[in-house]
């Protein structure tokens, strides 16, 4: 028998900085074409828009997902063992981290790690009240760049870095292939990853699903101009804005921008930015992959790929990876 823990989930805050974020912000509106990153998406109504994407009939990827977990979460339990540490990259994924929360073997910890600091205590704070038995150590950092985990009260067998949701592909080529390096480095010895990547398809399926016909994707996406107005002293006004996502076959991704519908100024904490009608601010790229390219890729960080589990459609993969 192994004993229960009072569930007192303590924060980590890392890394994190207002001024770094607007150095980030105004550099990305200097360039040509303009670009803001995708982590600035996520306050919190921001988080409660996507949790409403992960609904969408249109959007497969959510369900997709969790119904290749449910169908193969006793094999994945296996390979993973008894008294690992589970290191969630993110932590807005509740439904799928409560599926290896309940089967997996005597979980040492599970470390949820989060650039978005409300969302990340309110989501640690529900799974320690369910889960009374898992010590739950939430970090906020943003984990792109190397950070300290915590130490749990009972030493892990190993780390299992979990990376759900094809969030892989929201990153660069060149920023995926870094934070799987990242990822390398906090699975340590013996550790391995656990992660969902979106594979590639039919264009038509792939731009429905980020086009929903509820306007959901679109109202995200513009939601990134209001906390800039909110947080960073930005007068973006977002009636004169526009929801767009295309996929481009060549490399493999959905593109969302968001369009200027006329010519205009804005200003970000006291610095002036033109946009001509048309002209757009990319906010994020989803790559897809082929079963090639991620395993190509993960090898480069240092991962084998040991299994892949797919939906019967093959629209998205589950892969465990092993630290060479
Ligand atoms: N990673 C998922 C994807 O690329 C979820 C996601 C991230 C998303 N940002 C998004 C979905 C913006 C819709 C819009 O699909």
């Amino acid at each position: 028998m192994w004993q229960s823990v009072i569930p007192t989930p303590e924060l980590t805050e890392q890394n994190g900085s207002k001024t770094r974020d607007l150095a980030e912000i105004l550099q990305g509106l200097r360039q040509s074409p303009k670009v803001l990153s995708p982590k600035f998406f996520y306050d919190d109504l921001g988080s409660q828009l996507f949790e409403k994407i992960t609904e969408l009939p249109e959007y497969y990827l959510t369900r997709t997902e969790l119904s290749i977990m449910r169908k193969h979460i006793g094999e994945i339990a296996g390979l993973i063992g008894p008294h690992a540490s589970l290191i969630e990259f993110g932590s807005g994924s509740s439904v799928k981290t409560r599926i290896l929360l309940e089967h997996l073997d005597r979980l040492a910890a599970y470390v949820p790690v989060d650039i978005s600091r409300d969302h990340l205590v309110a989501a640690a704070e529900a799974l320690a009240l369910e889960f009374p038995h898992i010590e739950v150590l939430p970090v906020a950092a943003d984990f792109t760049q190397p950070f300290d985990l915590p130490q749990p009260r009972v030493m892990p067998l190993r780390n299992i870095v979990y990376f759900p949701g094809s969030t892989i592909g929201n990153f660069m080529p060149g920023a995926a292939q870094a934070l799987l390096e990242v990822m390398y480095q906090e699975a340590k010895e013996d550790g391995a990853l656990l992660i969902g990547v979106d594979l590639k398809k039919d264009k038509a399926i792939l731009e429905r699903a980020y086009n929903d016909s509820a306007g959901v994707t679109a109202r995200f996406n513009l939601n990134m101009l209001k906390r800039l107005n909110n947080e960073f002293s930005a007068n973006f006004d977002l009636s004169k804005f526009a929801h767009r996502a295309a996929y481009r076959t060549s490399p493999g991704r959905i593109e969302m921008h968001l369009v200027s519908t006329c010519g205009q100024t804005v200003s970000v904490a006291g610095e002036d930015f033109h946009l001509g009608e048309g002209e757009t601010i990319r906010t994020e790229c989803s790559h897809k992959y082929t079963l090639e390219e991620f395993a190509e890729m993960a090898r480069r960080a240092g991962f084998v790929v040991h299994t892949v589990w797919m939906d019967p459609g093959g629209l998205f993969s589950v892969q465990y990876c092993l630290r060479e």
